[in-house]
């Protein structure tokens, strides 16, 4: 039996306090991932955010990109974090206060952002839309607090490109159907243009990378998740579950192991 609601521990309707710790200890190892790191330099770039713009970051999780948002509009400009998690949105204020940054954080939702209409330059979004029932609304939330001419920068993965070796040929369907049921919207990455196009914004440009995950930190945590979360839709066997598992290890073990996943990201602006 699949179970339609999105198991993502991201989703709002999922809002866990006990599970900050490790939600924070999530996002700092995918923001140690080089492709994340890449991806984030190149987008940075293209956004271009400057000193005594209005900053805003959806959905900002431990608020990271916010302060980077922050150092690049001081000494006058501001930089807002949104973000409905209580946990996380302590965690950002924290790091924000140790880190000396101005960056400042706000309870919100991405359907609703709590600002008004064309106040704000430079928006990031980053890994929020997969978790949203209706990511084109929370676009066109973002086009409203544009300014004519502000720019945006969306990151999202694309799910459906997750590929992980080794693993039986006959298990591979599940294991993609159990990761695709793990975000509300799992092929956001290829969908950012489309609702950019859709909230009236101009696209002007498109990245990649593709995130490796490393067998000795980060994968094995991921993999058991994917395992259970397979076995507990009832898509894979027991048996399937620990031969999957076994093999994984065994392959880690010679350098054999592959777990990847395509990530976009989408530069637009506001026209004037
Ligand atoms: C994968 S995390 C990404 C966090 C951060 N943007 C980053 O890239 O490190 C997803 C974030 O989206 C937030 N989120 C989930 N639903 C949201 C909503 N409806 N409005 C705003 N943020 C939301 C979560 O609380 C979480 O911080």
């Amino acid at each position: 039996m699949s179970d339609p609601r999105p198991t993502s521990a991201f989703h709002t309707a999922n809002v866990d306090l006990a599970a900050t710790e490790r939600l924070t200890a999530a996002l700092d190892v995918q923001a140690a991932n080089p492709g994340v790191r890449r991806l984030r330099a190149w987008a940075h770039e293209r956004l271009a955010a400057r000193p005594g713009e209005r900053a805003l970051d959806v959905g900002c999780g431990t608020g990271s990109e916010t302060r980077v948002l922050a150092n690049a509009v001081a000494p006058d400009g501001s930089a807002t974090g949104v973000e409905p998690h209580p946990g996380l949105r302590a965690v950002a204020e924290r790091r924000a206060a140790e880190a000396g940054s101005p960056a400042r954080f706000l309870d919100g939702d991405a359907l609703a952002l709590p600002l008004p209409d064309a106040g704000v330059d430079v928006v990031w979004c980053e890994r929020v839309l997969q978790h949203l029932d209706d990511p084109a609304r929370a676009v066109a939330e973002i086009a409203r607090v544009l300014c004519p001419g502000g720019r945006v920068a969306l990151l999202d993965t694309d799910w459906a490109t997750f590929v992980l070796h080794p693993a039986d040929p006959e298990i591979r369907p599940a294991l993609s159907t159990a990761v695709r049921a793990a975000a509300a919207t799992p092929d956001a990455g290829r969908r950012l243009t489309g609702w950019l196009a859709g909230a009236g914004l101009s696209v002007d440009e498109l990245g990649s990378d593709v995130l490796l995950h490393d067998p000795r930190t980060v994968s094995r945590p991921i993999v058991q998740g994917i395992a259970a979360a397979a076995r507990a839709k009832d898509l894979i066997t027991e048996e399937q579950r620990d031969r999957l598992l076994a093999g994984l290890d065994e392959a880690a073990g010679r350098g054999a192991f592959h777990l990847s996943v395509t990530m976009f990201a989408a530069v637009a602006h506001r026209p004037r």
